[in-house]
């Protein structure tokens, strides 16, 4: 069954280019609401841990690399249906392929800078939300 929450991160990219307020914005107005938020920054071993499921994969030191560069804000979202609700707000890892008025058609710079990450599970929404926020950070 559903559950009601999923996490989020606005990317390097994104923060660095000023569209923090801009993307918030695009959340609330989808009728998210901010259980858990925070501005901070990964180390290298932080992200490469966080992103440890595309150890394999061929993008992961790129992405680590990244992930790590620059602030980010992190963040836990309540509403019904709450990760594929937004994962269709913020559209296709790949924003060439991102439906127009997605998150990611309209900050996202490429694949690997694509301006936001959200969970694809229910379980992985639990578990990156625990990777930053204690139970007294949620509100
Ligand atoms: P995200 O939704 O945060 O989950 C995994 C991330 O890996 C993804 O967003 C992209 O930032 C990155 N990623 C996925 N595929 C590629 C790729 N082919 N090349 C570079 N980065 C990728």
């Amino acid at each position: 069954m559903a559950t009601n929450r999923t996490f989020t991160m606005i990317k390097p990219d994104a923060v660095e280019n000023g569209s923090i307020g801009g993307i918030l914005k695009m959340i609330n107005e989808a009728g998210f609401r901010i259980v858990a938020m925070k501005y901070t920054k990964l180390s290298a071993e932080a992200a490469g841990k966080f992103y440890e499921v595309h150890k394999e994969r061929p993008f992961y030191g790129e992405l680590v690399d990244y992930m790590s560069a620059g602030p980010i804000v992190a963040a836990i979202l309540e509403k019904e249906n709450a990760v594929a609700d937004f994962r269709t707000l913020i559209g296709a890892t790949d924003p060439t392929k991102a439906d127009e008025g997605t998150i990611r058609k309209i900050y996202a710079k490429s694949i690997a800078a694509n301006a936001v990450h959200g969970s694809d599970s229910d379980e992985n929404a639990q578990i990156e939300g625990d990777f930053y926020f204690s139970k007294l950070e949620r509100f």
